[in-house]
């Protein structure tokens, strides 16, 4: 969703913030642009409806856009359709603000009018410029910046993480949040303020998450954060651990043909460590749970949105057949308004490979208020998931970048996989069983670089149906949610219709839809339920429908009545997923590839959504 970069240093701002803002395309948006404060001390605003290149085409010549104070933002559009006066920065009407605003401003029909009572005009449809003639307001009382951003804070009802430059001290960026991330980069004798670390990683790694209701002042070579309460904070400098690498493509085409061929390894990583061969067990310590917690856990509740709740899904599977404790999963934004029922010795997990998605969010401060013990499972270091949670474990998959999540995924069910050991062992299951299924999540990386070795084939299959309008995907047990999450990729990417059914729910609706044009991708493996969808594939393959299976190495009974066959390598039905999964993402990554659609960043989609 939107991004945020601020420069403010020795060095020309224009072409940082603009890399900056390049490296948050991967988040969505419709429309960028940037305020600079010029050799003459004034601010200029460029902004364009589209990409980040129709802005760059649309700045003067250099010598116009130079300057050492700089603000940029990439907008994905909440209130008001996505054009040039709705692009950020915003200007405050008599033009002393300027400012650049990631989140929503709930109260915003109240303040304008108060404001436009005021005098106040208000030029675009945005909520965020209600913020920057609130601030103007306040300067005229306070004559300081920092103090009209603190008495505005105290009136506005959202969510918000801004920037904010102004022609009466344009030596100076004031930034601050509450409830949307903001970040300040310390570099030598410059600083950054950013949304995302990607956008200022390749200048600097030594960084300060700004809090809620913290606000940052940068001027004069240095910075000084206060908070809404006008309390001098000392903040934490953190140094960002991943390296520069991780937000290049390489060689690939696509960030998430990338990502897809990570997956071995990121598997391995979200293991690596927290296995007690001795045991047979393993060790989750960021849970901050004792042992004698963990035995008293009676119920688990997972909320999580999008892939990431696919992901839970196949966790409720894993620890329901190791623990057996029973699982509820939650979509985040029902259980955040359905008064939710947490009976006690209940443990409530929020999945987020963001950590920032604003729906998690307000569920993991719902099952709080009710006194829940909340863990977050993310890949976000320092999210606002993991630092509101009472304790969780990082996936540690790396950033990832395509907007359809891939190695978040399986990086979330290895982590669900160690939790079911976790509790499994103390509950359910012999050290022999366990010893067992860690040795088989040991070898999962290797059998997803098997699949991966298969792409020019998936390739070659996604080529058959490309043009197909609608497509249908199956599986059973586990595998439902992978086929949901077969179908999310596609729909995702590649803008085709896609449903993820459970195979036998098939004859009650879906089966009216199969013909002659319609791809039904099927995860057949060798497990308990194989004969059942099996009988459910010749139930599609009798009314033409064009099978494309993915089966167990060996079996050649689906090749008899299928179009294509993807086969994967056996594991133990449990961790199937993690196999399954892979030729899913191929899949739908060629089909749009294919189609010649932005896989990285398809349309309407954001990577983060951080609005409700
Ligand atoms: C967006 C992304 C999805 C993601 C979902 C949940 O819709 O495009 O890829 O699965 O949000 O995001 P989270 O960061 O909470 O896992």
């Amino acid at each position: 969703m939107c991004g945020i970069v601020g420069y403010i240093g020795k060095r020309n701002a224009t072409p940082i913030i603009i890399e900056g803002i390049k490296r948050l395309e991967y988040r969505g948006y419709d429309s960028a642009g940037i305020a600079i404060i010029n050799k003459d001390k004034k601010i200029s605003v460029f902004k364009e409806k589209g990409k980040i290149i129709e802005l760059e085409r649309a700045l003067p010549k250099p010598s116009e856009t130079a300057g050492n104070i700089g603000i940029a933002h990439t907008r994905w559009a909440t209130h008001g359709e996505p054009n040039q006066a709705n692009a950020h920065p915003h200007t405050s009407s008599n033009n002393r603000i300027t400012l650049v605003h990631n989140g929503i401003i709930e109260n915003y029909k109240n303040l304008k009018s108060k404001l436009e009572k005021s005098g106040y005009t208000f030029s675009s449809e945005t909520d965020s410029e209600i913020f920057a003639n609130l601030i103007d307001f306040f300067l005229d009382k306070t004559n300081s910046l920092t103090e009209a951003v603190r008495e505005s804070m105290k009136l506005v009802e959202g969510t918000y993480g801004i920037a904010v430059l102004s022609n009466d001290s344009p030596d100076q960026i004031v930034a601050f949040r509450k409830g949307s991330p903001l970040i300040l980069g310390i570099g030598d004798d410059e600083f950054f303020v950013c949304s995302d670390v990607s956008a200022i990683i390749i200048h600097t790694k030594k960084v300060i998450y700004l809090q809620d209701n913290e606000i940052v002042t940068i001027k004069n070579n240095t910075f000084e954060i206060t908070n809404v309460h006008n309390e001098n904070i000392k903040a934490k400098v953190s140094i960002v651990d991943w390296d520069v690498s991780s937000i290049d493509k390489g060689d690939f085409p696509h960030f998430m043909l990338k990502e897809i061929f990570e997956q071995p390894t990121t598997v391995k990583n979200a293991f690596r460590g927290r296995i007690v061969e001795k045991l047979s067990t393993v060790r989750l310590g960021g849970l901050n749970m004792t042992g004698e917690e963990l035995r008293k856990v009676q119920k688990i509740q997972i909320i999580a949105c999008g892939t990431s709740w696919h992901a839970a899904l196949i966790g409720k599977n894993i620890i329901e057949h190791l623990a057996r404790i029973p699982v509820e999963v939650e979509y985040a934004s029902e259980y955040r308004y359905k008064n939710p029922i947490i009976p006690i010795e209940t443990l409530v997990f929020v999945i987020s490979q963001s950590g920032e998605t604003a729906d998690s969010l307000a569920a993991l401060r719902e099952a709080q208020a009710r006194g829940a013990r909340v863990l977050g499972i993310t890949n976000t270091i320092g999210s606002t998931i993991a630092r509101e949670s009472d304790g969780g474990v990082y996936i540690h998959a790396g950033t990832e970048i395509g907007v359809a999540s891939t190695k978040a995924f399986t990086s979330q069910v290895t982590i669900l996989s160690l939790l079911a050991v976790l509790l499994g062992r103390m509950k359910n299951i012999s050290p022999v069983y366990g010893m067992e299924f860690i040795k088989e999540l040991h070898r999962i990386p290797d059998k997803i670089q098997r699949i991966l070795d298969k792409n020019d084939e998936i390739e070659k299959i996604a080529e058959t149906i490309k043009d197909s309008h609608n497509a249908l995907y199956l599986g059973r047990g586990v595998n439902f949610p992978v086929a949901l999450e077969g179908a999310l990729k596609l729909k995702e990417i590649s803008y085709l219709h896609a449903e993820g059914y459970p195979a036998a729910e098939m004859k009650h609706g879906p089966i009216a839809l199969i013909d002659e044009n319609m791809p039904v991708i099927s995860i057949a493996l060798k497990d308990v339920i194989y004969e059942k969808i099996i009988s459910n594939l010749q139930e599609v393959k009798a009314r033409n429908g064009r099978l494309i299976t993915i089966a167990t190495e060996g079996d050649n009974v689906v090749k008899s009545f299928s179009e294509n066959v993807i086969y994967i390598p056996e594991t133990v039905p449990i961790l199937q997923p993690l196999l399954s999964v892979i030729p899913m993402q191929l899949l739908a990554y060629h089909v749009a590839n294919l189609r010649g659609l932005d896989v990285d960043q398809p349309r309407n989609l954001a990577k983060s959504v951080t609005v409700e």
